[in-house]
């Protein structure tokens, strides 16, 4: 995880650098810190915490800084607890770096280089590619990089600067993100685009192998063996006001509100002539007719979209799916193989698990798709198909817009199995992907009016412990509302399917136990019916999240968030924004940081 960036070019790179990292914070915050060049030195300054109460701070007690080339970092800790001294940029006065990922032989380096007199002060794993750089420099930054990345084992990005060679930049990484941008005059690293895009959107994707030398010339790509490359300069399409804020009081906020958009915008490029259509990407009919096996895998909210695509698939389709956690299928061996499709989703297309899970399955010989939001990034490039979601930047760590379109993509992908393996006619096939489009405005109707999200988290906001419960459908999206909820809030929340409750965790209910009970499916809702009368009796608080137009008795539910009237089989997706809010404005009446909850970071780049 942790925010990288550098800049090099005619103005001040103090505020640039300060600005840039700001917009790379919800990727890490337990420090931050800036390295550039000043006179003939390197200077650092660097504290802990977020960036606007550590480094900001201290900076307004230095001079004024007239460096024009400088690099930054905002961490999220893996080695070492957050501290000024653990704090990046690292070095000795002569190497600097800010890095992101871990370092696995970080101690046979240290040991290795404390033999030849190095000392350590941080414990960082970082520290000793920094001094690993130092030990191998001789003159020539690429060879030394080219020798220490010889060595290091693990994850990195790397910005590197080095004394003797003022207001130059070297990058390299392997596993973790960087891209490099090309301004006007004036060059940057970063870890994501959105952190630059107010001075650029053209960027270049550093790969492994490949080092970056940005100067005052430019930027020059060479090889590990020194050998000048040509790279493709990418666009990206999102601007400076969609990676801001734009008057709302958290981005999650933001982002929710602009879920009808980001729907459409996945689903309405992958439909011809009313049919789904991902010809795009090379996924034709007569691949999807062919598959033995259909696999979904990712992590957090990416692999709960996939259990809705489980549900979907298997329902409309009568295909088995098999959904997995990425960090669990990489290490298990799993049953995949030469003639399967294993659909990889991911937000960020950087996380580290998700990666390793599509090389194995690449790797097993099946086919991969990718179905992710950033352009350009790792899992993109290295799946064998593509579908970009479209949702625009998602700033807050907290998933919303990105999940919604994932789980919208996966009722097109259903339909499309269903259609090509003739489980459903062309008619049907185009009645349901009729359904699709006029979810965006259902759910515009939950954005409406928010008073019902704040008055039910009103009411949960003092619990230690809730529960969600669904059957079906709704199992699997409660399964994300619960994440959601625990995520930002820090009440912890399960999510458990309906029936499962009298098996032992119905014991967990007591006296005022808030219990979310969402109930958008026709065909079970006697069944929750039960459910619900059963928990209630038994102490509960319940809220049930179910169509506006349904009569509940007060003896079945204390609280009811009325949705809109839709098929049942779109219902859940629309019922999504209503989990989000309620979420949302009991992490608010918390008084919690939303878009940068404890412990966590957006791009989880490290196993
Ligand atoms: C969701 O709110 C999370 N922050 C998290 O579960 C996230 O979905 C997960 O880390 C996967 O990220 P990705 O989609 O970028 O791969
Ligand atoms: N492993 C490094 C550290 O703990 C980098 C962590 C990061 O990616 O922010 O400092």
């Amino acid at each position: 995880m942790c925010g990288i960036v550098g800049f090099i070019g005619k103005r001040a790179c103090t505020d640039v650098l300060i600005d840039a990292l700001k917009r790379l914070e919800y990727r890490g915050y337990d420090s931050a810190g800036i390295a550039i060049f000043e006179d003939d030195k390197i200077k650092t300054v660097k504290a802990k915490g977020k960036i606007k109460e550590g480094l900001v701070e201290k900076l307004k007690s230095e001079p004024i800084f007239t460096a024009v080339c400088g690099i930054g970092h905002t961490r999220w800790a893996t080695h070492g607890e957050p501290s000024d001294v653990n704090s990046h940029p690292i070095g000795n006065g002569r190497v600097s770096i800010v890095h992101n990922g871990i370092i696995e032989n970080y101690r046979e380096i240290k040991s290795f280089l404390i033999g030849k007199g190095y000392g350590f002060e941080s414990e960082t794993d970082t520290e000793t590619v920094a001094k690993l750089l130092d030990y191998y420099y001789e003159g020539d930054p690429i060879e030394a990089i080219e020798k220490a990345v010889g060595v290091i084992q693990g994850a990195y990005a790397l910005g590197i600067i080095f004394r003797e060679h003022k207001n130059k930049i070297f990058a390299v990484r392997k596993d973790s993100p960087l891209i490099v941008g090309k301004g006007k005059g004036e060059s940057f690293i970063a870890s994501d685009i959105t952190a630059i895009i107010e001075y650029t959107r053209e960027y270049y994707c550093l790969e492994r192998g490949e080092i970056a030398t940005l100067d005052e010339n430019g930027i020059h790509f060479t090889d590990l063996h020194g050998e000048a490359i040509e790279k493709e300069l990418f666009t990206a399409d999102w601007d400076v006001e969609s990676a801001q804020k734009g008057g709302y009081e958290h981005f999650m906020l933001k982002e929710i509100h602009e879920q009808p958009d980001a729907v459409r915008n996945t689903i309405s490029p992958r439909i011809k002539d009313g049919l789904p259509d991902f010809g795009e990407c090379g996924l034709t009919a007569e691949k999807l007719r062919a598959y033995k096996h259909i696999f979904i895998v990712g992590c957090g909210s990416a692999m709960h979209s996939g259990m809705v695509g489980k549900y979907l698939i298997e329902d409309l389709a009568r295909t088995p799916v098999i959904v997995d956690i990425a960090s669990e299928f990489r290490y298990r061996n799993p049953l995949v193989s030469d003639g399967d499709l294993v659909v990889i989703v991911s937000q960020s297309g950087e996380t580290a698990d998700t990666l390793e899970a599509l090389k194995l399955s690449k790797a097993k010989g099946a086919d991969t798709l990718a179905v992710v939001n950033v352009v350009g990034s790792s899992i993109a490039r290295e799946a064998d198909m593509v579908i970009y979601t479209n949702a625009g930047p998602e700033i807050s760590v907290c998933s919303t817009k990105a999940y919604a379109v994932q789980v919208a993509f996966m009722y097109l992908l259903a339909f499309e199995v269903a259609y090509a393996r003739g489980r459903i006619d062309e008619a049907r096939c185009k009645e349901l992907v009729n359904g699709l489009t006029e979810v965006p405005e259902k759910i515009q109707e939950c954005l409406n009016d928010l008073s019902i999200y704040q008055y039910v988290a009103s009411k949960i906001f003092n619990a230690d412990s809730l529960l969600y419960i669904g059957r079906g459908l709704d199992n699997a999206l409660s399964m994300e509302g619960s994440l959601k909820l625990k995520e930002i809030s820090y009440i912890h929340s399960e999510s458990y399917a309906a029936g499962e409750l009298k098996h032992g965790t119905i014991s967990l209910i007591e006296d005022g136990t808030p219990v979310i009970a969402v109930m958008t499916q026709s065909s079970l809702f006697e069944k929750m019916l039960s459910n619900v009368r059963t928990v209630k009796s038994r102490g509960a608080k319940v809220v049930a999240i179910c169509r506006a137009a349904e009569n509940l008795d007060a003896d079945c539910a204390d609280y009811k968030v009325g949705l809109p009237e839709a098929d049942d089989l779109f219902l859940p997706l629309i019922s999504t924004v209503a989990m989000q809010l309620i979420a949302y404005y009991t992490a608010v009446q918390r008084g919690c940081d939303v878009d940068k909850p404890r412990n966590l970071a957006k791009s989880v780049t490290v196993e």
